[in-house]
């Protein structure tokens, strides 16, 4: 603890293909370090567990080491470690949950294992401060896309809807294969997409029917615009009009998220929504959500985009509130779970 009271916690994340490892002190991020083990998954097209567990064991010493050197703290100075336990790869997860159990066993700090998304929502605490509560967050990864209405982030997560099939970050991954774009294509779309026209091609916006409002409100699904892509791809797609694919395949998945994000801020009387997760880094998606917010009186919260893809800061921030707001640590023993349910915050 220093002077102020803050606890110094480290937080540990491997549920996907990067290592990250941070040391934040209330809501300041002291050091940063991620390694990724992104190159050696573009050659499959996406990530391969069983690389993903091995980059970790091979990354979490050495990013460990330059996270501490960074922030210029020695490991006995950490009051307290948080790690992800899930949703993500089980074998990735497990490498970080091991590492963490085993540093806050010879420490002797308590230990958090934490959920994976709501790590994503925090993280925004480390850009713009507290989190006003409630709030609707949106959450845009490669593996999940949900609505939740947010009361506590450390005890009171509520799911208001998720996509049906794909996440909104897998959508932009399979059409940027479809574009012959490298992987992760949510970033390569983005850049693809400044040179086209988002109203070339009117894609099909999913579950926003008048008869799917009433059923599907907070829900999504992308798997019928994917198809949508495909099809035009196969009957007039030549590489001239992939800019326009790109921009208006784009503007169809941001057009749903903010529509529905912004109703249900409406429909709750809640005035803040915060974005977080890998897509929230899109360019088209925070400028959409800056208008429909500002036009709906609705207050936006969305880190910057280093803070929005996979991080240890978004963990340590979710540990740090963790310890603030007095939630019991894990007991002993944690496990990893793959599929952790969103409102589960503390394993
Ligand atoms: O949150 P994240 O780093 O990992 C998961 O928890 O899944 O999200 C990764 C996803 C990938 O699907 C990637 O294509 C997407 O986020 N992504 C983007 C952008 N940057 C990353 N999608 C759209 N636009 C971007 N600029
Ligand atoms: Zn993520």
């Amino acid at each position: 603890m220093n002077a102020s009271g803050d606890a110094l916690v480290l937080g540990i994340e491997t549920s996907c293909d990067e290592t990250g490892i941070a040391l934040v002190r209330g809501t300041t991020l002291l050091s940063d370090a991620v390694a990724t083990s992104v190159e050696e998954h573009v050659r499959f097209g996406g990530v391969v567990p069983e690389v993903a567990s091995r980059a970790h064991l091979e990354a979490l010493v050495p990013t460990l080491r330059r996270c501490c050197a960074e922030a210029g703290v020695g490991l006995g100075d950490v009051d307290a470690v948080a790690v992800t336990a899930g949703p993500g790869l089980v074998g990735a997860l497990l490498v970080g949950v091991a590492g963490a159990e085993g540093l806050a066993l010879a420490l002797d700090r308590p230990l958090y294992g934490v959920n994976h998304l709501a790590a994503h929502v925090a993280a925004d605490r480390l850009a713009h401060g507290e989190l006003p509560e409630p709030a609707i967050a949106l959450l845009v990864s490669g593996g999940h896309t949900s609505l939740l209405r947010v009361d506590d982030l450390a005890c009171g997560v509520t799911p208001l809807g998720a996509t049906l099939d794909d996440a909104a970050g897998e959508a932009f991954d399979k059409v940027a294969r479809l574009l012959g774009l490298p992987f992760p294509g949510g970033p390569a779309i983005d850049a693809l997409a400044r040179r086209g026209d988002p109203n070339a091609i009117g894609f099909p916006r999913g579950l926003t029917s008048a008869q799917d409002r009433e059923r599907y409100a907070y829900d999504f699904s992308f798997s019928g615009l994917k198809t949508a892509v495909v099809r035009w791809l196969a009957s007039q797609g030549t590489p001239e009009a992939y800019p326009d694919v790109a921009a208006s395949f784009q503007e169809a998945v941001v057009d749903v998220l903010t529509d529905k994000a912004v109703r249900a801020c409406r429909d709750s009387g809640i005035d803040t929504l915060v974005i977080g997760g890998g897509v929230a880094a899109n360019s088209r998606l925070r400028a959409a959500a800056e208008e429909r917010c500002g036009a709906a009186g609705v207050r936006l919260r969305v880190p910057p985009p280093a803070l929005c893809t996979d991080n240890g800061a978004m963990v340590a921030a979710l540990g740090s509130l963790l310890v603030e707001r007095g939630i019991p640590a894990s007991p002993p023993g944690l496990a990893a779970d793959s599929g952790l349910p969103v409102d589960i915050i503390v394993r």
